[in-house]
């Protein structure tokens, strides 16, 4: 495939899941025109054969397995998915996630459950599958999507900034006791325009306006794009960032400055 500037990644293959939208997907593809191979993931199967059908347009290679990440039957899946088809297992990216909105009294406790279980508990299932068959390729990398919910609250997101807090210590956990055959590190996005993004301000009645506003208050003057945090990804999986693991990378066009 054309724009390889990561030489190392071609050739290694990757789980990538939430990749039937917004950044996984972005991540999906662009790891794929590096030349790795990549097994999408995700609940929507048009949303995830259209991906798969994008990446092979550009002469790549992948697969999509179907399944909810928050049952960790679907996770063992995608591992055995990976080395039935590719033979090795090299990367994992973990996009897929959920808002669960709702203050501490008002989340009914199944919202809560599910919020948790994906952004959190999936994250711990994949690694738990994964990193038997990553600590092999010695050159393993991994990298969860956390967010700036990491390090600051949001109105009535209880599940989502437990989740995603709680997403920086596992990371650290799990670089301290897989290095060095295997690095880990956080990226932490700030607004960036997804769907994810789009349906959380459909509950203003203004949302137009809300998304306005939130681009006016930013540094940077503009959301984020999924591209912005797939450089950050791929940078991150590579040999080029081989010292860096267990940290947090924060993506915000300086989201967190703001007073
Ligand atoms: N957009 C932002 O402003 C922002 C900011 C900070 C952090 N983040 C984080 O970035 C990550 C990606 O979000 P996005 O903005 O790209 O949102 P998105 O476009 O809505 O994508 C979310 C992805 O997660 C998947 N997903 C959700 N629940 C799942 C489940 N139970 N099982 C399997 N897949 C599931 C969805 O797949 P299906 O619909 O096919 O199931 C979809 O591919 C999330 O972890 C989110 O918390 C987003």
């Amino acid at each position: 495939m054309k724009s390889n500037c990561y030489n190392d990644l071609e050739g290694r293959v990757a789980i990538v899941t939430g990749a039937t939208s917004g950044m996984g997907r972005e991540i999906a593809i662009r790891l794929a025109e590096q030349g790795s191979s990549i097994i999408i993931n995700g609940r929507n199967q048009k949303r995830g054969l259209d991906a798969v059908e994008e990446i092979k347009d550009k002469n790549g290679s992948a697969i999509f397995i179907r399944g909810d990440v928050s049952i960790p039957k679907t996770n063992k899946t995608l591992v055995e998915a990976a080395i039935e088809t590719y033979g090795r297992l090299d990367f994992l990216v973990m996009s897929a996630g959920e808002l669960g909105i709702g203050s501490i009294t008002e989340i009914d406790i199944q919202t809560w459950e599910k919020t948790i279980a994906t952004n959190l508990n999936s994250v711990f299932y994949l690694l738990h599958y994964g990193l038997p068959e990553l600590k092999k390729s010695k050159r393993g990398s991994v990298v969860v999507i956390g967010s700036i919910a990491a390090f600051k609250v949001f109105p009535n997101h209880p599940a989502y900034c437990a989740s995603k807090g709680a997403l920086t210590q596992l990371v650290r956990q799990v670089a301290l006791d897989f290095g060095p055959q295997v690095r880990i590190n956080q990226v932490c996005p700030g607004q960036v325009d997804t769907p994810l993004l789009r349906n959380s301000v459909r509950a203003f009645d203004n949302p137009e306006e809300i998304i306005k506003q939130t681009e006016e208050k930013l540094p940077m003057k503009r959301l984020g794009l999924p591209k912005d945090i797939a450089e950050m990804v791929l940078f991150l999986l590579s040999d080029k960032s081989s010292w860096i693991t267990g940290s947090s990378f924060v993506v915000d066009g300086g989201s967190l400055c703001i007073p």
